[in-house]
């Protein structure tokens, strides 16, 4: 078979289950095209894209612009490693921390590894600023977390199918309940080995559960008051996804580290950064951390391009628009409803919550049912099913959407 043969959706489908390790569950919908809020399947049939590759595609997929960023870049210089300087990374770092309002970055390629290099840099400052024993630092992390994917990542999340069978875990993690200040402070006093906050600001993974507001803000002065560094992974929520260019936003939080991926770049290549301030940053010293791709010239181009379509085409105000637009026809859809119990959500991240229960296969049914009827989206766990869609869709093309999933909606109603 010859790269360019046009395959069905069916040969390809077979072509990953026998030569792809099983490590996804897909919808059986197989894309070969996407322009802005849409994406084509190989037979020609449209969607909407109601997940952006969860929450990368923020800005549409294949974004002139970017995409021009990356072409350009791409002819001209890919890859130098960090052996040697290049013309393109100390742009986007300094394009970076001016618009994040950050002193310094480090550039990675995906949210795991931002997340990995988040927690490196959370004990290094613990050990040589905070001044805590060799060995003892402790990074306090929430229940229900997604942090990603690695062998330390997997081992403070509690979802039994990410970690059975990959141990022996990394040490070094209190777990507490999210949304909960309570155990916030609980588990800061009386433990001066804790050296970090991990925090999503919206759990998006999990369902997109939405803390109380109030709760990153009141978080945020406990790790002040015990000497903690509040970290935010806002690989999924940041980037105008919830209608803020951060998710922190909504409550005026700065991190002391802030995580990001996915919509840095569009989505159009694999790019993510940590950033923080001198006081944090500076423990790292060269050979501590990096990366053959991190900050290679094309992610460079490519990241700078993004953040600047994010900017000049204000995705984050469109979402928050949209959000509400969104939310509230939904809610008059579920007023009547028998088949959703809610929606939830900010800006563009929501999700609705099925009436059923966790392993029943209703969620994935309705997913299905919005597939045939032009509109893609996932369940997230169990009956919760997460709406996604880029943030440059219009209030025409959001209504319309509104429509398919309400008449999706009704097929399932008892
Ligand atoms: C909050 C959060 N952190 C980290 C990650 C991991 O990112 P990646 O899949 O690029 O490793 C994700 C991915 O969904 C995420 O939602």
């Amino acid at each position: 078979m010859a790269v360019l043969d046009q395959l069905t959706s069916q040969q390809a489908i077979d072509l990953e289950n026998k030569y792809g390790a099983h490590n996804y569950h897909p919808l059986p919908v197989v894309l070969n095209r996407g322009e802005g809020v849409y994406v084509w399947d190989v037979e020609g049939k449209k969607y909407y894209d109601f997940l952006s590759a969860y929450s990368a595609v923020n800005q549409g997929h294949c974004h002139p612009k970017i995409i021009s960023a990356m072409v350009q870049q791409a002819q001209t210089l890919t890859l130098t490693s960090r052996a040697f300087y290049n013309d393109m990374l100390g742009k986007f770092e300094k394009f970076a921390c001016e618009f994040f309002n950050f002193d310094k970055l480090l550039p990675m390629n995906t949210g795991a590894e931002a997340v990995e290099t988040a927690l490196k840099l959370c004990r290094k400052w613990a050990y040589e600023v905070k001044g805590i024993d060799e060995n003892q630092a402790e990074i306090i992390v929430c229940e229900n977390n997604f942090h990603g994917r690695t062998t330390t990542i997997i081992s403070f999340s509690n979802d039994p199918v990410a970690r059975k069978n990959f141990g022996p875990y990394t040490k070094g993690f209190i777990k507490i309940a999210y949304n909960s200040i309570e155990a916030l402070e609980e588990a800061l006093k009386n433990n001066p080995n804790v050296s970090g906050f991990l925090v999503e600001p919206i759990q998006g993974e999990a369902g997109v559960y939405v803390p109380d507001e109030g709760y990153l803000t009141q978080a945020k002065a406990l790790c002040e008051k015990y000497n903690v560094l509040f970290i935010a992974d806002e690989v999924q929520t940041g980037i105008a996804r919830t209608g803020e260019l951060l998710a922190v936003d909504h409550e005026q939080v700065k991190p002391d580290i802030l995580i990001l991926g996915k919509a840095i770049s569009g989505g159009v290549y694999p790019v993510s950064a940590v950033l923080a301030n001198n006081a944090v940053m500076n423990v790292i010293k060269p050979g501590n951390h990096g990366s053959t791709f991190g900050g290679n010239p094309v992610a460079a181009a490519v990241a700078m391009a993004a953040l600047e379509v994010i900017r000049d085409e204000n995705l984050a105000e469109n979402a928050s628009e949209l959000g509400v637009l969104f939310r509230s026809e939904l809610n008059k859809y579920i007023e009547t409803s028998q088949i959703v119990k809610l929606v939830r959500g900010k800006g563009l991240l929501n999700a609705i919550v099925i009436n059923d229960d966790e392993e029943s296969e209703t969620a994935w049914n309705i997913c299905m049912a919005l597939k045939e009827n032009g509109l893609l989206a996932k369940p997230t766990h169990g009956n919760i099913i997460r709406f996604a869609p880029p943030l440059v869709m219009t209030k025409a093309q959001l209504l319309d959407c509104v429509q398919i999933i309400t008449n999706t909606l009704k097929q399932f109603e008892v």
